[in-house]
């Protein structure tokens, strides 16, 4: 077994610059059969950021949109479009059909969940929320619907700062789940009181300060950008740290032209065609001792594909449905948020 020194790994993972997947010819012509259905189906397809370049490609070409998780919420609500097609997780997918209960949603699968959700079960969260009721429970929107049903606010990471800082201003101590590295993160933005839901994200938690330490002796010049689910060490390294919109937006405005990027590998699409001539890189994962789930791309976002895609709309199959109890409690918290970022 060949051992690469410290180095040589650094230097093997630099090769790891974005380049764009070439289309082939069948791909091309799948495109095209799934741009006639969604018209044949008056649906409307919303792709986050993290998915492959072709969902992102085709949702872009087509009207719909390729966002953030907030961003998803509103365009899909604000759509004429009878039926929505989420291409992202399954949280995704149930905020857009909360908050439009008379459009058919549906999802190129069902089983694209998120480490965050699965590791906030509803009874236990619900039973933590019982047990301090003076606090305010905000969740993130990474979380199942029931889960939102216990919650006061709902945020995603572009407006859990804001909304965490309005409430503090407001004397409110906060419940916070499920993310325990956002929830830091917000906590030492905004000096709330926040009890934590020890949840974490399985691709962010991969990042290494000492990988980026490596990388940064390579490219001294080069700019981080960092979501906040990352742990503390590599927000630490972050010449910027924010959700997946605000770190585009954040390529934008940097004078860097070499940019590491510590977040899902899904996002270099958009972000490279916001910064054409930017050099963008993923920050290192499992540095030495990598592993295969080292990889800077979530799972679960991977499993949404052309293929995936095509067959949901012929069938008409991944069709989210959420309880209506479930629905009316969920979307006071979605509610907010979406008035409060309205109200920015
Ligand atoms: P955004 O809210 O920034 O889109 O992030 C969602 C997510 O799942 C991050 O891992
Ligand atoms: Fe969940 Fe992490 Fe995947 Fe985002 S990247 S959907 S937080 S597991």
């Amino acid at each position: 077994m060949t051992h690469l020194t410290e180095r040589e790994q650094v230097q093997a993972h630099l090769a790891r610059s974005y380049q764009p997947a070439a289309v082939s010819a069948d791909e091309s012509l799948q495109r095209e059969r799934i741009k006639t259905l969604l018209k044949a189906h008056n649906a409307t397809l919303v792709a986050h950021y993290y998915t492959e370049d072709s969902l992102q490609a085709l949702a872009e070409e087509t009207g719909g949109c390729v966002a953030d998780s907030l961003e998803m919420a509103r365009f899909g609500a604000a759509s004429p479009s009878s039926t929505l097609v989420v291409a992202g997780v399954r949280f995704m997918g149930e905020t857009a059909k909360m908050l439009s209960p008379d459009k058919r949603v549906l999802m190129p699968t069902l089983e694209a969940t998120c480490s965050l959700d699965i590791g906030c079960p509803a009874p236990e969260f619900s039973a933590f929320c019982d047990a301090h009721p003076d606090r305010t429970v905000v969740v993130y929107a990474n979380t199942s619907a029931e889960v939102k049903a216990r919650a006061d606010w709902v945020v995603t990471s572009a407006i859990a700062e804001d909304v965490v800082a309005h409430l503090h201003a407001r004397g409110e101590r906060i419940i916070w789940a499920p993310d325990k590295h956002l929830g830091r993160f917000v906590q030492s933005r905004t000096g709330a009181d926040m009890l934590m839901w020890e949840g974490a994200c399985i691709v962010h938690e991969e990042f290494k300060a000492r990988g980026i330490e490596d990388m940064l002796r390579v490219y001294p010049q080069a700019a981080v950008l960092v979501h906040p689910e990352s742990p503390q060490a590599v927000v630490d390294l972050a010449d910027v740290a924010g959700s997946t919109s605000q770190l585009i937006n954040a390529a934008r405005k940097m004078t860097q032209d070499t940019l590491i990027v510590a977040t899902d590998r899904g996002i270099f699409y958009k972000m490279q065609q916001a910064v054409p001539d930017k050099l963008l890189i993923e920050a290192p994962t499992g540095g030495n001792g990598a592993t295969c789930r080292s990889c800077a791309h979530c799972p679960w976002m991977a499993m949404n594909s052309l293929d995936k895609l095509e067959l949901c709309l012929e069938e008409g199959l991944g069709a989210i449905e959420v309880d209506d109890a479930i629905r009316r409690r969920a979307l006071v918290g979605l509610e907010r948020m979406l008035t409060f970022r309205n109200s920015l």
